[in-house]
């Protein structure tokens, strides 16, 4: 039996029994800051040097995000130079708010006033740590020496940023966080919250951005959501303030606590890219915004060039975006089952034929155009592919529309290829298999010359005229026969040479271009022998050609088959 389990005391919710936020929907994108060149890349095996920072920073202003984490200036000369070169090189855009990172402690605050000189718009963000467990086995101190620390902190941020903006006129705001909140007993949390409201002389017009990290999740994402929905509404001057969520991924529900931390009234979220950060990572904001784009919402952020912010993601964080990764990994737009692949066709064939405005593919709920992928790779043939997906693959890379009556056979002769692979096969290997099978059979029938003339009867009837040289494995036969097309004549000059148990079933033909070229290819669907019905494929410049070489690949495909089973 798994032992160890009773060693962990189960996470005590507030109480909150009349509750809101269930009954709240998602309408609008909040207040995104990016995280990703802090908390994301304190997380780091090895933390971005300078050029990777830029690179990264520049992705995130052109993704859209207007308030960025850039670092923790004080910890560490690295960061503080970063910090410098991106104020010095005037690389941040004036509609762009750079935040900066600083514990509640003197030293730390004075140089963090230093590292952001020059700066246009900061976010000074300072914290320490509130949370029952912190108290007890790190600081042992009470409450009151834990809000002791954020005033005083308070105070002094206040005190210098009245200097600087005296000294520079810089837009500085300010954001506080109690650590740990969501471990914080809740009514503590309000509580050190209100004082530095007060301390930093918050106001409706000058509100001050309080951050509630969910700094180790522990709990469900409900127990999170009551907690934001208490603290908003016991918080004294809450129009004073901003609420920011700052959720972490222990239990790998940061997304769903993000989403009802939002519905729970919070205005702001803080987070990564694909979720890097401490430990299991911080909220994916990709994945957020992706959730609110894909229900009809502007994110305000533009995830069109997905591939791309993916590579320059892995190439700075040296991290991998996941195969499975939503709306980011490689084969999110894939489907390997059958049924997904008949629904998804059917998908896009319903959208073609209604034009509809709206995405109405199942089993995609987004576009995969909308991330820049593209519908190609969408799908792929493995021996778990239905019928519908080898013809899927022969309609959209190369365009033969086969008809579907045709689908069982060939993409029984697919499955074959797969099993015998034991691996996937790609788009050009089914139309090499699709060549072999119906365009590459030429035995024992071949047609070596032939002749169509139409006339028409004294009724004004079309007649035409087949006549050619038919060779059978290695005699030539001439045949002739009359009929009203020509796939009618040339069956009526089979019958002259013996071939009569074959029935005609079904013809469906289509132009397909090929490079500069344009031929006409036609299904031909027989049947055979013993009532199994057999298909063949015929492709010429000329249609009524790509007809009667369509009944011959039939033909020569049925005797073959014959041959097999009789061995
Ligand atoms: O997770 C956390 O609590 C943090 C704080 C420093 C905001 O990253
Ligand atoms: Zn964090």
């Amino acid at each position: 039996m798994y032992q160890g389990y009773q060693k962990y005391v189960p996470f005590q919710p507030v109480s909150l029994p009349d509750r809101q936020w269930p009954d709240k929907v998602i309408e609008k994108a909040p207040i995104w800051c990016s995280v990703d060149l802090r908390d994301g890349n304190q997380a780091l095996v090895n933390p971005m040097n300078l050029e990777e920072k830029l690179l990264f920073f520049q992705t995130l202003v052109d993704i859209g995000f207007k308030e960025i984490e850039v670092g923790f200036p004080s910890a560490s000369e690295t960061e503080y130079e970063i910090l410098r070169t991106l104020i010095d090189r005037d690389l941040i855009p004036d509609d762009v708010t750079i935040q900066v990172l600083v514990q509640a402690r003197p030293h730390l605050i004075r140089k963090t006033f230093e590292a952001i000189r020059g700066a246009k718009n900061v976010i000074i963000h300072f914290y320490n740590s509130t949370s029952t467990l912190q108290r007890k086995v790190v600081f042992r101190t009470d409450m009151q020496g834990v809000i002791d620390i954020a005033v005083e902190g308070a105070r002094l941020i206040r005190q210098l940023t009245e200097e600087e903006v005296k000294q520079s006129g810089a837009n500085i705001r300010y954001e506080y966080s109690p650590e740990s909140f969501s471990g914080t007993e809740m009514d503590n949390a309000v509580l050190i919250c209100q004082r530095v409201l007060e301390e930093l002389g918050a106001t409706p017009e000058n509100k001050v951005i309080l951050n509630l990290p969910n700094t180790v999740e522990m709990a469900t994402p409900n127990c999170h959501a009551d907690q934001i929905e208490y603290f908003c509404r016991n918080l004294k001057g809450r129009d004073s303030a901003i609420i920011s969520l700052h959720p972490h991924n222990d239990r790998g529900t940061a997304t769903a606590a993000t989403e009802l931390g939002l519905l729970a009234g919070a205005d702001r979220v803080e987070g990564t890219l694909f979720g890097n950060g401490e430990r299991t990572g911080n909220a994916d904001i990709m994945n957020v915004a992706m959730n609110m784009y894909s229900q009809g919402i502007d994110p305000k952020l533009d995830f069109s060039n997905l591939k791309k912010i993916r590579e320059v993601y892995e190439e700075c964080t040296e991290m991998k975006v996941g195969e499975r990764h939503p709306y980011a990994g490689e084969l999110v737009f894939t489907a390997f089952s059958g049924s997904h692949q008949d629904a998804i066709k059917k998908g896009l064939d319903y959208m073609r034929e209604h034009d509809s405005q709206y995405w109405e593919i199942p089993y995609l709920p987004l576009d995969p155009a909308d991330v820049g992928r593209a519908y190609e790779p969408i799908i792929r043939i493995n021996s778990q592919s239905g019928k519908g997906g080898a013809a899927f693959i022969m309609q959209q890379n190369f365009g033969y529309n086969l008809p579907k009556s045709m689908h069982p056979e060939f993409g029984t002769i697919v499955k074959a290829a797969c099993d015998e692979a034991g691996r996937e096969i790609q788009p050009k290997e089914v139309f090499d298999l699709f060549e072999k099978e119906y365009l590459q059979v030429g035995y024992p029938y071949n047609l070596k010359s032939y002749k169509l003339n139409e006339e028409n009867d004294v009724d004004r009837h079309t007649v035409v005229h087949f006549e050619g040289n038919l060779r059978f494995k290695d005699k030539d036969h001439i045949i002739q026969g009359d009929g009203n097309g020509p796939i009618d004549a040339f069956f009526n000059a089979l019958r002259t040479v013996g071939i009569t148990d074959y029935q005609f079933l079904s013809y469906h033909e289509h132009a397909v271009s090929l490079g500069a070229d344009s031929k006409a290819i036609s299904y031909i669907e027989l049947s055979a022998p013993g009532g199994k019905t057999v298909f063949g494929v015929g492709l010429d410049n000329n249609i009524s050609l790509a007809s009667i070489k369509g009944i011959i690949c039939a033909i020569n495909r049925a005797e073959a088959r014959k041959e097999k089973e009789s061995k």
